[in-house]
């Protein structure tokens, strides 16, 4: 992390002034409830302690001034500007033009931006600096949204100028997290309960594979859109069905002559995983962390084979972790294709663990896997 007197000074010499702002806005894990988020699911995510920072104010100059610390690159541009922008760009003016859609009387701003989530690693890294610039716009400015709808906005943002047509999970949780706890979202009315995340002597652990998602965000859109289908086809049928939410296990079974295979595949796993998220929801709150473990596993094997997300580098953390005892549970993290696993593991395997599976994995893919121990942290806030 750097010193946030570092990046003070950078913000008064870049922009010949002091930034009005200071907001922090987190990543997230995600225990269980994996491509659920956009087919009106429920999800299981939770704030961390790692997040991006942005500094700013208003500049009362005909344009925006963007600085990204970690890249050391700039850029501006006009509050009117209709242009397209890449990457890290896309992320500001995207935030900025949403909430102009928005009718928010937003004037011209300086910002920097700073952050500690690895990127490509499936913690939302975008969505945390998506996150601390709008809420830090939105004080700014004074705008008067909602955390929800903020949330909201930051969605758009990644549909129209990133083009993921991600869910709400990542952005919700970034505004709305809470330390210790996972955040029990229904992501259709988002409705949210907070549940203590009591491991006891176990911790989270990511492993990075140190894939870069290149895949992700087309096949990501891919099955969205397959999911949609399997609605199409549900629907015929039964017109109370909206999404695949509205459908229970056995509703499915009984269709399945009317689909075609690979999209009943991407149904069964985003049906089945909606009923795993209640069942760790309860195995929380009864402490049975056995059971969240079997249940990250089987939700791993859903995205693996039924859903396809997964890659050979993922599937062999996840295999190997059941060779451990000290493991509850192991699953893919995120949208897929490449980032982490995330594991529940003993207090006092890791070192052992992270020694043994960092030398297969290398010795196996000739690429490093990143340990990262996970801690939880608060939403956003103002610093
Ligand atoms: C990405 C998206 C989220 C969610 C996950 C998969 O992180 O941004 O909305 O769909 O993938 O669960």
């Amino acid at each position: 992390m750097h010193s946030t007197q570092k990046v003070e000074n950078k913000f008064n010499d870049l922009f010949k002034n002091k930034r009005e702002l200071i907001i922090r806005a987190p990543g997230r894990v995600n225990l269980i409830g994996e491509h659920t988020d956009y087919n009106e699911g429920w999800v299981l995510p939770a704030s961390i302690n790692k997040c991006s920072t942005v500094l700013l104010r208003k500049n009362n100059l005909d344009y925006s001034r963007a600085y990204a610390y970690d890249l050391d690159k700039h850029f501006e541009f006009k509050l009117n500007d209709r242009q397209k922008h890449s990457h890290w760009e896309s992320y500001i003016f995207g935030v900025a033009m949403e909430m102009k859609n928005r009718q928010a009387k937003l004037e011209n701003f300086d910002v920097l931006i700073t952050g500690e989530v690895p990127f490509g690693a499936g913690m939302s890294s975008s969505a945390s600096i998506e996150c601390a610039l709008v809420f830090g716009l939105n004080e700014l400015f004074k705008c008067g949204f909602s955390k929800q709808e903020l949330a909201h906005i930051t969605q758009m943002a990644e549909h129209h100028f990133v083009g993921v047509k991600c869910g709400i999970m990542d952005q919700f949780t970034s505004l709305m997290g809470k330390d210790k706890h996972c955040l029990f979202l229904d992501c259709k009315t988002l409705d949210y309960e907070y549940i203590p995340l009591e491991l006891n002597d176990y911790i989270l652990l990511l492993c990075n594979s140190n894939v870069s998602h290149s895949l992700a965000s087309s096949e990501y859109n891919i099955r969205r859109e397959q999911c949609e289908q399997g609605v199409e086809i549900l629907k015929k049928y039964k017109t109370r069905i909206n999404s695949l939410r509205d459908v229970s296990l056995d509703e499915l079974i009984q269709y399945k002559n009317h689909f075609p295979a690979i999209i009943y595949q991407r149904c069964l796993y985003v049906v089945q995983e909606n009923e795993r998220v209640h069942q760790a929801v309860e195995a929380l709150k009864k402490g049975d962390l056995n059971l969240l473990g079997k249940l990250m596993y089987l939700s791993h094997y859903g995205l693996s084979k039924l859903y396809e997300v997964s890659c050979v580098e993922l599937d062999f953390l996840v295999e190997q972790s059941l060779e451990n005892k000290s493991i509850l549970g192991s699953r893919m993290m995120g949208g897929g294709f490449g980032g982490c696993t995330i594991n529940i593991i003993h207090k006092d395997a890791i070192d052992d663990f992270i020694e043994k599976i960092s030398k297969k994995y290398f010795h196996q893919f000739k690429k490093e896997m990143t340990p990262y121990i996970v801690e939880l942290g608060e939403g956003v806030r103002v610093v």
